[in-house]
């Protein structure tokens, strides 16, 4: 053998080594977690599967069809680089949660994290529904979690809600499916607080509360395409019933549908509270069929009768509802009751088509700066 052809087969030796490591390195990038009987609790299989993805830059954790009982568990990092989280199956929730913690799935503290597939998150809230709890447990609760997306995954009967962000940034969630029955107590869909840079788009969310429910301190969120009922609409808030909350501000809400809800598009604040700030709001585009308070800003919410005739102190300023169709399952269309102490600023409506049976829906107003713009809107003035 000449040293020139030596030097080829070195070579090739050497291609061949680098293409194998790759190979395998690819595969090895893959943590699948594999099934075991009805009895058997996944959670150390879970937490092994997402030590490894965690610790691989590019790691995918990765849950085949089948059921998967599954106990509290945290998916905590930081993680190296790009971390995903594939869901064909269902997990199962156990019946009885563990006393005190708000959440069933946790991710905590990670960048870049993707939770998506077909799969589904079985909470099994129906006899936690039943009996009285103070604890809010959210079926999936993202924390410090930033460069998130969740996509298409399925969750049904959470105990309390069924996704919960909190203090994330730059957050995706598309086409996901929340489901509970219309008399579930706190089944809210998306619960968002303390976060930023947040887009939701698609999906249907039918539950027993908020479909989505905005906390304070969410700012510049694009809520797009989502379907919504039964359930009680998209709710910035409730607001103003803790000391020092983040204002709520850049908010859009446009093309979404709601079917038989009890709200439509709402902000709510309790009264009395302390200081906030809600601005530059716009719902856009929405169409809502047979739903209970269309368009609703109720400065004077008081679910408990506590209220003592005080006053909110939230600001609510530049709100704008356009194009805002469909059928009110009353005679108001728009309700804007605003603090007295703190009226609302910069209320505008326009292109609104709101009946009842047929006939136009009326607008109650007070403590409120409303501006109707342009013609034939229904209804086209406050009351
Ligand atoms: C997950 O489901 C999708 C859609 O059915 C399928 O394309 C994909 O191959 C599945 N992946 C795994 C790992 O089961
Ligand atoms: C929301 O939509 C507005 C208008 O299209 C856009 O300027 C803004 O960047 C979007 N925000 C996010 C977080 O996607
Ligand atoms: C408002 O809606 C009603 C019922 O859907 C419809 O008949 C009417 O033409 C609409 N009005 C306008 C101005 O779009």
């Amino acid at each position: 053998m000449d040293s020139n052809s030596l030097s080829q087969r070195i070579v090739i030796f050497f291609l061949l080594s680098i293409w194998s490591t790759l190979h395998v390195h690819c595969q090895s990038h893959i943590f699948t977690v594999s099934q075991s009987d009805a009895q058997t609790n996944s959670k150390q299989a879970f937490l092994d599967a997402w030590k490894k993805a965690c610790a691989t830059n590019g790691g995918t954790v990765s849950v085949p069809n089948g059921n998967y009982q599954l106990s509290d568990v945290e998916f905590s990092g930081p993680c190296n680089g790009q971390t995903r989280f594939l869901l064909n199956g269902t997990l199962i929730a156990p019946d009885v949660p563990t006393p005190n913690l708000d959440y069933w799935i946790l991710f905590r503290r990670i960048n870049k994290l993707t939770i998506y597939g077909t799969g589904t998150l079985n909470g099994n809230g129906a006899s936690y529904w039943n009996t009285k709890h103070t604890t809010t447990i959210s079926s999936l609760k993202l924390v410090r979690v930033n460069k998130v997306s969740i996509k298409n995954i399925h969750s049904i009967n959470s105990k309390k809600f069924h996704f919960n962000v909190h203090k994330c940034k730059g957050v995706t969630i598309k086409n996901i499916h929340a489901t509970a029955p219309a008399d579930s107590p706190n089944t809210d869909g998306i619960h968002l607080g303390k976060s930023d840079k947040i887009r939701i788009s698609g999906g249907n969310i039918a539950t027993g509360d908020d479909c989505i429910s905005i906390g304070d301190g969410v700012t510049n969120m694009n809520i797009t395409g989502v379907n919504c009922g039964p359930g009680h609409g998209i709710s910035i808030g409730s607001l103003g019933k803790y000391h020092s909350e983040k204002e709520v501000r850049s908010i859009r809400v446009t093309n979404c549908n709601f079917e038989n809800t009890d709200n439509g598009l709402r902000i709510k604040t309790f009264a009395p509270s302390p200081p906030g700030l809600v601005s530059d709001i716009t719902f856009e585009g929405n169409i809502l069929n047979n739903v209970c308070n269309p368009i609703i800003i109720d400065q004077h919410y008081c679910p408990h009768s506590k209220c003592d005739g005080g006053d909110s102190s939230v600001s609510i300023k530049d709100v704008k509802f356009i194009d805002i169709r469909g059928s009110s399952s009353e005679a108001t269309g728009v309700k804007v009751d605003c603090s007295r102490s703190h009226p609302c600023k910069g209320i505008q409506l326009k292109g609104l088509n709101l009946t009842f049976n047929g006939n136009p829906t009326n607008a109650l107003c007070s403590s409120a700066d409303v501006i109707f713009l342009g013609q034939n809107q229904t209804p086209s003035r406050c009351s």
